[in-house]
């Protein structure tokens, strides 16, 4: 089956955020000053167990969704994970199962049962290889060399075209662009450049840090000869371009909005449903799948919920001053 939403976006792909811990915190996600030794994380008994994620995504299959993407908080972070994958791997429709990771729990060992389980793509997040930077950027204990490693656990894997995710500020680590395109040049790792998001609302997002698209094209441009390249699939996040070395990204969600064939769901650890990344509202469904209502009740559940569908954020983002203090679901919790 195949739903549609008021502007007749299809439903394709589901995030799913398996926990809202992480071990970094990223001053644009999670800020040390919120997210303290005192932050009440979920309990256990409050997020999702394995079996309601995967009942809820044969659901959502049935509905036309094809990707599942993994992710946090930290995803790795979530015991066993790689049975979660396994799981998923086998349900009808679903043809791709992908994790966006910090990278620096990718041991050999885990980088193996991920694979074995089936993992299709694996997208790492990389800020900045310098080490200052970096401690500074992800507020942990790590280095950009633990972050390398677990990428090079995850080739040695068999893991193809890793993607290495940058959230891009301006003043920030804007310098680390050539840098990082230096670095993963012919390694097969794509390397996404992004512009820094107004998500949730602890993050003190301000236009002025956005490096934007252009920016960061004019910068890659002074060494770098490059050619645009076509979207892989519709709905995909990511400009395209080829350089010397390879290929690189840029997710231009604040510059240049991409609202218009997105056909994202985003499930929450403890059982919430988002019809957008900056939605204020959410739909409850860990309620219903903790009663005994039958599949049939949750799939017309969801129907409603995608055909009701209006969401376009990022093309009318900060309008009015209403939406700029509209309370918003904050990154880890969502999942991104
Ligand atoms: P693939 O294209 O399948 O590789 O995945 P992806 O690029 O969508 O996943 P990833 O987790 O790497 O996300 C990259 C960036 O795009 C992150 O900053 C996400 O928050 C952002 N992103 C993903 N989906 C959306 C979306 O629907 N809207 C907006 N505004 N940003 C999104
Ligand atoms: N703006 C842009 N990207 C962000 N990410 C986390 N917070 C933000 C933000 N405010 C990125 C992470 C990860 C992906 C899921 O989203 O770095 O790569
Ligand atoms: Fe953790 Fe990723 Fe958020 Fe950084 S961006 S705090 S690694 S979930
Ligand atoms: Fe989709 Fe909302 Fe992102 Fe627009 S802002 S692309 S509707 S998730």
């Amino acid at each position: 089956m195949n739903i549609t939403d008021k502007f007749s976006r299809k439903l394709r792909d589901l995030r799913i955020s398996v926990t809202d811990r992480c071990n970094f915190r990223c001053s644009y996600c999670m800020p040390k000053e919120i997210y303290t030794s005192d932050y009440k994380f979920f309990k256990k008994t409050e997020i999702l167990s394995f079996e309601e994620i995967i009942r809820l995504t044969k659901v959502l299959a049935s509905l036309g969704v094809k990707k599942v993407r993994l992710t946090g908080g930290e995803p790795l972070l979530r015991n066993n994970i790689h049975v979660l994958v396994e799981n998923l791997k086998n349900i009808q429709g679903i043809s791709d199962i992908s994790m966006t990771t910090n990278g620096v729990l990718l041991s050999k060992e885990k980088s193996i049962l991920l694979k074995k389980s089936g993992l299709d793509r694996l997208t790492v997040s990389l800020d900045s290889l310098s080490n200052e930077r970096f401690t500074k950027i992800s507020g942990s204990k790590y280095l950009p060399s633990d972050v390398i490693t677990g990428i090079e656990n995850a080739q040695t894997s068999g893991f193809e075209n890793i993607k290495v995710n940058m959230v891009v500020k301006k003043n920030i680590n804007h310098f680390d662009i050539l840098p990082m395109l230096d670095n993963f040049k012919n390694t097969g790792c794509i390397v996404r450049f992004i512009e820094f998001m107004d998500v949730g609302n602890t993050n003190l997002w301000d236009k002025k840090d956005v490096f934007s698209l252009e920016d960061i094209l004019r910068t890659i441009s002074e060494k770098y000869h490059i050619k645009a390249l076509q979207k892989n699939y519709s709905s995909e996040v990511a400009k395209r371009w080829s350089y010397d070395g390879g290929e690189f990204g840029v997710i231009s969600s604040i510059s240049n909005p991409f609202c218009g064939d997105c056909s994202r769901i985003r499930l929450t650890a403890e059982g919430k449903l988002f019809t957008c990344l900056f939605a204020s509202n959410s739909h409850d469904i860990k309620k219903l799948i903790r009663s005994s209502e039958s599949d049939d009740v949750i799939k017309n559940y969801l129907l409603d919920i995608w055909s009701n569908r209006e969401d376009r954020y990022s093309e009318t983002r900060i309008v009015t001053d209403k939406q700029k203090f509209n309370k918003k679901a904050e990154m880890s919790y969502i999942g991104g």
